[in-house]
């Protein structure tokens, strides 16, 4: 979703907001601008679209400045125009902002009394104005920053910048993370610390309700009630916030092709010999009664995942639902219950909102996430990496499977704990574990066929998915995966619902993807599997070479994954519904990396 960049430096600063602006495209956006300092005046430049389209306007009319913020805008209050774009400017003020200000229109009737009116349809401009207002009462930029700030409700991390003040930014974070980078005498502000990688290395993360007034050479930070807040600053990893193609044509292409890499560092992370080892304070399962998981998207469907899992092997109950929903269901959380969140980027608005609500009702609330600094992560009892690396891909690859890498770990030392999985048994199924990125790889070849399939897809109207047990989730994401970045319908059925509704859709137009692995369940989908082909339906099976042997002569196509235990199929069955997708969206053409709409991040609800 938006990404904030804000400079206070030594040298021509627009081509710097600009660089920092690419670094958080992936976060998905469709408008962009940068505001700066000049000779004290304010000026700014603002364009729809890609950000090419802000960097031809600046060949052609130029920004000069030392001191200047940015922002890449994903719409919520108004269509994605350049009045609309970000920097918002009201008088001496201009303002970027991720999140919504929920009170914007009440406020707006406010400035209408003072014969102030808006000139865009944006809740941020509202910020800019009664800072404005507030200015012209006769208050500093600090002061009525403050005040502004005082009045807002929502959840928002906003950037300021005045005329006339060429070494002075005003930062503040209530709901959507921001985090200042500090410099050799420049000082600069990112919604998140991979904008500033190349700036610098030392970065402070603000607190929850935090406000900062940034110079040049300081930065005062004060706590949500106004106490002066002494903030550590840490040393980030340069790596971890590398953002490179390796020469794939895609980020997506790349991180599919490091899943057996990240899994394998993942695993490393998490097992000591047969031993499952948790950071933190351990997780006591016998006592455990109940599990709670919440997330949305490609997450949620790790957590689909994870209830098989943990029913299964653990014999604890599981309950999931997407954030969305949860958070307003009211749900009774009983006792002896862990409240699980998974999320990629840890800032999602409705996890974290849902988490909220179990603070004080839950036993633990443990996360699953992959930014270790994210706000999900910092408000949980125990957050657990799942250590996929920076995914800038908005279609989630690497993090999905190493999310279910962590389910998986979690759900077998659950079992083990709980006495339902002997040490043998628990042995085999981490040697298993230990020896599938190899298997990954195997999968990875199969991109080929798959590529070939994908041709045909992408000239259809509608596909369906079909899987039982384990493999149905994988079917949810799988359809999932491909409306995301091919823009095709695509929708995912239980195998055993076919009869009740979907077999209507049937025809020979309609590609219908069976995820099949031989395992108990294998004999019931190939059922199903025959009614769709009876019905003239087109069935990609993807199976291993038993399934194969069994059921795979008349099909349309069949793609032969390595037989793994049935345990470990999601994880492997990840990379052809991947697969898919990608190739899909590559011979349609679409932007696979940015899909229209779509944001990496999304910070509201
Ligand atoms: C967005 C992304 C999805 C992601 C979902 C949840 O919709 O496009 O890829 O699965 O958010 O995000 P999270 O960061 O909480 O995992």
């Amino acid at each position: 979703m938006c990404g904030i960049v804000g400079v206070l430096g030594n040298h021509e600063v627009a081509p710097t907001l600009v660089e920092a602006l690419k670094r958080l495209e992936y976060r998905g956006y469709d408008s962009a601008g940068i505001a700066t300092v000049n000779d004290g005046q304010l000026d700014r430049r603002r364009a729809v679209g890609k950000l090419v389209n802000l960097s031809d306007l600046l060949v052609h009319e130029p920004l000069a400045g030392k001191s200047g913020i940015g922002h890449t805008r994903w719409a919520t209050h108004g269509a994605p125009t350049t009045i609309n774009a970000h920097p918002h400017q009201a008088g001496p003020v201009a303002v970027v902002h991720n999140g919504i200000i929920e009170n914007f229109r009440e406020l707006r009737t406010e400035l209408a009394a003072h014969g102030l009116t808006p000139s865009s349809e944006t809740d941020t401009e509202t910020v800019a104005m009664l800072t404005q207002h507030h200015m012209s009462e006769g208050l500093s930029p600090v002061e009525a920053a403050g005040k502004t700030i005082d009045r807002l409700n929502g959840a928002f991390a906003l950037v300021f910048l005045f005329e006339g003040q060429d070494n002075l930014m005003i930062a503040a974070r209530r709901g959507s993370p921001l985090a200042i980078g500090h410099g050799d005498g420049e000082m600069y502000v990112g919604s998140d610390a991979i904008a500033l990688a190349p700036l610098t290395d030392r970065i402070t993360y603000l607190d929850e309700g935090d406000r900062a007034v940034i110079t040049r050479t300081s930065v005062e930070i004060r706590d949500a009630k106004g106490r002066l807040a002494n903030r550590a600053i840490k040393q980030i990893q340069m790596d971890a916030a590398r953002i490179d193609k390796a020469g794939y044509k895609h980020f997506m292409a790349k991180e599919i092709a490091e899943q057996p890499t990240v899994l394998a560092d993942a695993l490393r992370g998490y097992l000591d010999g047969d031993s499952i080892i948790l950071p933190g304070e351990p997780l006591d399962f016998t006592k455990i009664e109940r599990m709670t998981m919440v997330a949305c998207g490609t997450a949620f469907y790790a957590c689909l995942t994870a209830k098989y899992w943990f029913e299964q092997l653990a014999g604890l109950p599981v309950e999931v639902d997407v954030a969305s929903e949860f958070r307003y269901r009211e749900p009774p959380i009983t006792a002896n219950t862990v409240a699980l969140f998974v999320s990629q980027s840890g800032e999602t608005a409705d996890t974290l909102a849902a988490l909220r609500y179990c603070r004080e009702k839950a036993d633990r609330i443990v996360s699953v996430v992959n930014v270790a600094e994210s706000s999900i992560a910092r408000e949980s009892d125990l957050a657990l990496p799942i250590h996929a690396g920076v995914e800038v891909g908005v279609a989630s690859t690497k993090a999905f499977t190493c999310q279910l890498n962590v389910l998986l770990l979690l759900a077998l030392k659950a079992a083990a704990d709980r006495g339902r999985l002997s040490p043998e048994a628990l042995s085999d199924t981490l040697a298993s574990l230990r020896a599938l990125p190899g298997i990954l790889n195997v999968a990875l070849d199969r991109g080929g066929v798959i590529r070939k399939a994908a041709r045909r897809i992408a000239e259809s109207r509608d596909v369906l998915f079909l899987g039982r047990g384990l493999m149905y989730p994988l079917a949810l994401e799988g359809a999932l995966k491909l409306k995301e970045i091919s823009y095709i319908h695509a929708e995912a059925y239980a195998s055993g619902e076919l009869k009740h509704g979907p077999i209507a859709l049937i025809d020979k137009s309609v590609p219908v993807v069976v995820m099949a692995p031989r395992d108990t369940l294998f004999d019931k989908t190939v059922s199903n599997m025959q009614e769709v082909m009876a019905r003239g339906g087109k069935v990609l099976l993807i199976t291993d070479a038993a399934g194969a042997a069994e059921a795979g002569q008349d099909v349309w196509q069949t793609v032969i994954l390595p037989e793994v235990p049935p345990v470990l199929s999601p994880l492997l069955y990840a990379i052809p519904a991947q697969l898919l997708a990608y190739h899909t969206a590559v011979a349609k053409g679409t932007d696979v990396d940015q899909p229209r709409n779509l944001a990496k991040s999304v910070t509201v609800e």
